[in-house]
C-alpha cells in the first residue's frame, strides 16, 4: 500500500467568519451547549479582528469578525454573509503537508509561519479549496496553550451545558455545476484522499431540485468532504440557491456526531434551534424499511429525527434549518450505530422538507 503523503490526525477547527462575532459566541454557547474558551482581539494585542474559539469535546469552532470595514474578513462577510472560512486539518508537521499539495497543484493561502508564545510554538500554513475556503494545516506537538498562540484563555458568565456534540463527522461543500468532480480530483491528487461513495442525481432528485453528490475521505477516514454540485432538475436546485445566496462555492453543512441524538436535538429543539420538518406519514413505515432499531419510534417521531440503514448498521440524523438568514450553513446532527454511510434512503424525504422550505422564501 501506498505511503499516505498527507497523514491528518482529524479536524483542528473552523472557522467562520461571522458580522457580529461577540453575539454569535453567545448563540453557539447557548443554543448548541458549546463553551467559550479563548478570545483575541484588540485586548491581548490583535488589532483588525476579534475571534472567540468555543469547545464541545472535540470540536473547537472559532468566530472572528473584522473591525474595520476593509480588508479580508469583511469582503468575505460583504460577499457570503456568516460562513466557514477555515476547515483546520490538525497535523504533525504542517511545512511537509503544505509542501506536499502545494507541490501536487495546491495553491498557497499562506506560506509556513512559526507563531509562539509562552507555551511554545505553532506552525501553521494553508492551501486554498473550493471558493474563498481553505485548508489549514496546523502542527501543535510542541504547544500547550489554550489553543494558539495569541489567543487568551476568556471563560462566559454564562455557564454552558454541554448537549452531547462530540466531534465533526463530514464536513460538506457546495460547488457550482460542473466543478464537482474537479474538486473530487483536487481531493484525491492533492491531498491523497479517495473516492468513498457517489450519489447521483437517479439516487436523489425530486420533484423539483436535484443534485449530485462525491464522497471523498483521507487515508485514515477521520475526514470525510462531500461535495455536491446541483443537477438538472424542474425548479431551482437547493445547491444552485445556495451558490446564489453564499455568492459561489462554500461549506453547506456540517455533521456534528453525538452518542445520544434523542438527548440532543430535545436540548437543541428547547433552546431554539429550528428543524427541518418530514411529513408525519415517513415514521409509519419507518421500521419496515429499517428494520429493529435500540430507540422508541415515538420520541424520534415527536423529534423528527430520521433513520437510515446500511451493510453495516443503521444511523439517526436531522437537519438544522440555516443559521443564518441567508439560506446557507446549516448542522446535521448524526448518531451512527454501525453505520458508515451518509443516510441516501432519507434524501428523498429531506430535499422535499428542503423544497418547502425553499418555497416559502421564493426560491424554488
Ligand atoms: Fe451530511
Amino acid at each position: 500500500m501506498s505511503q499516505d503523503f498527507l497523514p491528518l490526525n482529524g479536524t483542528d477547527y473552523v472557522e467562520l467568519y461571522v458580522g457580529n462575532a461577540k453575539q454569535s459566541a453567545l448563540y453557539y454557547q447557548y443554543a448548541f451547549g458549546y463553551e467559550l474558551i479563548a478570545y483575541a482581539g484588540p485586548e491581548t494585542g490583535i488589532r483588525d479582528r476579534a475571534s472567540y474559539v468555543l469547545k464541545q469535546d472535540k470540536i473547537r469552532l472559532v468566530l472572528t469578525s473584522p473591525l474595520h470595514p476593509e480588508g479580508e474578513i469583511s469582503e468575505h462577510i460583504q460577499k457570503h454573509g456568516d460562513g466557514v472560512k477555515v476547515l483546520a486539518l490538525w497535523v504533525d508537521d504542517a511545512v511537509q503537508s503544505w509542501k506536499e499539495t502545494t507541490s501536487k497543484g495546491a495553491i498557497s493561502a499562506a506560506e509556513p509561519k512559526t507563531i509562539s508564545d509562552e507555551f511554545g510554538k505553532v506552525i501553521v500554513a494553508s492551501i486554498k479549496t473550493y471558493g474563498d475556503t481553505i485548508h489549514t494545516f496546523v502542527e501543535r506537538k510542541d504547544y500547550n496553550g489554550i489553543f494558539l498562540p495569541g489567543y487568551q484563555p476568556k471563560t462566559s458568565t454564562y455557564t454552558s451545558t454541554p448537549i452531547g456534540l462530540k466531534y465533526i463527522d463530514h464536513c460538506v461543500g457546495n460547488v457550482e455545476l460542473g466543478k464537482m468532480n474537479h474538486w473530487v480530483e483536487f481531493y484525491e491528487n492533492v491531498m491523497g484522499f479517495k473516492l468513498l461513495i457517489t450519489f447521483d442525481d437517479e439516487d436523489i432528485s425530486t420533484e423539483y431540485s436535484a443534485l449530485m453528490s462525491k464522497v471523498v475521505s483521507n487515508g485514515n477516514g477521520y475526514i470525510k468532504f462531500p461535495i455536491n454540485e446541483p443537477a438538472e432538475g424542474k425548479k431551482k436546485s437547493q445547491i444552485e440557491e445556495y451558490l446564489d445566496f453564499y455568492g459561489g462555492p462554500g461549506v453547506q453543512h456540517m455533521a456534528i456526531a453525538t452518542d445520544d441524538i434523542i438527548h440532543t436535538v430535545t436540548e437543541l429543539r428547547k433552546r431554539g434551534v429550528e428543524f427541518l420538518v418530514v411529513p408525519p406519514s415517513y415514521y409509519d413505515d419507518l421500521l419496515d424499511r429499517v428494520g429493529q432499531i435500540d430507540e422508541d419510534l415515538q420520541p424520534l417521531k415527536d423529534l423528527n429525527i430520521l433513520v437510515d440503514r446500511d451493510d453495516e448498521g443503521y444511523l439517526l440524523q436531522i437537519f438544522t434549518k440555516p443559521v443564518q438568514d441567508r439560506p446557507t450553513l446549516f448542522f446535521e446532527i448524526i448518531q451512527r450505530k454501525g453505520a458508515k454511510s451518509f443516510g441516501k434512503g432519507n434524501f428523498k424525504a429531506l430535499f422535499e422538507a428542503i423544497e418547502r422550505e425553499q418555497g416559502l422564501r421564493g426560491n424554488l
